[in-house]
């Protein structure tokens, strides 16, 4: 009986091993019945090692809650969030073959997502706000980064955001005036000041990569869409809430002001 049932898991290994490679390159390193979907990452066990920052500025329990996650690639934070008893996880990519790898690992780790092809851009046809939305490691490779948060915050995120960008340059942090005269020059020659350097072609080999902040920019841009950042729990992720007040003093400002 034991050789049997060993067959039976070697045959099941030997399957799963093999889906993996026909569903690569993954880029989201994930244990699939023992078995690594992508052990060579160039970020190492990505993006477990950024979970090992966040996991503790999220509830435990997330019993009742509903969980958006865009840009999901293959998964692994949905996952993690459906494993805290998540009501309802809906998680949406633009990439058909990264949802293929997501559907898999749902599959093979029996949790229940619900998946969907789905550009950011185009949050708001889903016509309903989540408890806890996450947008990690996806404003970089959009061309227009701000519409896209402004989407997020108008009409799908009720409470809780959780941001991550790649950022590039100053880490630093520190205070600036409300407002300058025209005259003043001095401050845009400061690393701190928030700045987002903009790829034309490329970077780390990779042309979906269009603007990548410095940290004070990308906080200046979650707050400047209507969030306040409640904590960071590694320098590049930002947990926040969105604001009761946010249409007075975020994007649309321009359209407000005579
Ligand atoms: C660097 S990966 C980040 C994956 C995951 N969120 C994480 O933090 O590990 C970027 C993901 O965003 C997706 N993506 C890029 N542009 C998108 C868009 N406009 N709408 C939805 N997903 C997008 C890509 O297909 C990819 O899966």
């Amino acid at each position: 009986m034991k050789t049997v049932n060993t067959t039976i898991q070697k045959d099941q290994q030997l399957s799963i091993h093999s889906k993996i490679q026909d569903l690569g390159p993954w880029f989201h390193n994930l244990t699939l019945n023992g078995i690594q979907t992508a052990p060579e990452h160039f970020l190492g066990d990505y993006p477990n090692i950024k979970w090992q920052h966040l996991k503790t500025a999220i509830p435990e329990d997330l019993s009742g809650k509903s969980v958006l996650d865009l840009g999901c690639n293959a998964g692994f934070y949905s996952i993690e969030l459906k494993k805290r008893g998540a009501r309802r996880v809906l998680a949406i990519d633009s990439d058909p073959a990264y949802l293929a790898q997501a559907r898999f690992a749902a599959e093979v780790k029996e949790v229940d997502i619900e998946f969907e092809e789905m550009s950011v851009y185009d949050a708001a046809t889903l016509g309903e706000k989540f408890d806890i939305v996450l947008f990690m490691g996806v404003m970089y490779h959009l061309r227009y980064p701000l519409l896209a948060l402004d989407t997020l915050a108008e009409h799908v995120v009720k409470e809780s955001f959780i941001f991550q960008s790649l950022t590039r340059g100053s880490q630093e942090i520190s205070g600036f005036d409300e407002d300058y005269p025209f005259s003043e020059e001095a401050i845009f020659t400061e690393p701190s000041y928030p700045a987002m350097y903009f790829v034309e072609k490329s970077y780390a080999h990779d042309p979906t990569n269009w603007w990548i902040p410095n940290r004070a920019c990308a906080q200046a841009m979650l707050r400047s869409a209507g969030f306040s950042i409640i904590s960071s729990p590694d320098l590049d992720v930002f947990v926040c809430k969105l604001e009761a007040d946010r249409g007075s003093h975020s994007s649309f400002k321009s359209v407000n002001r005579p």
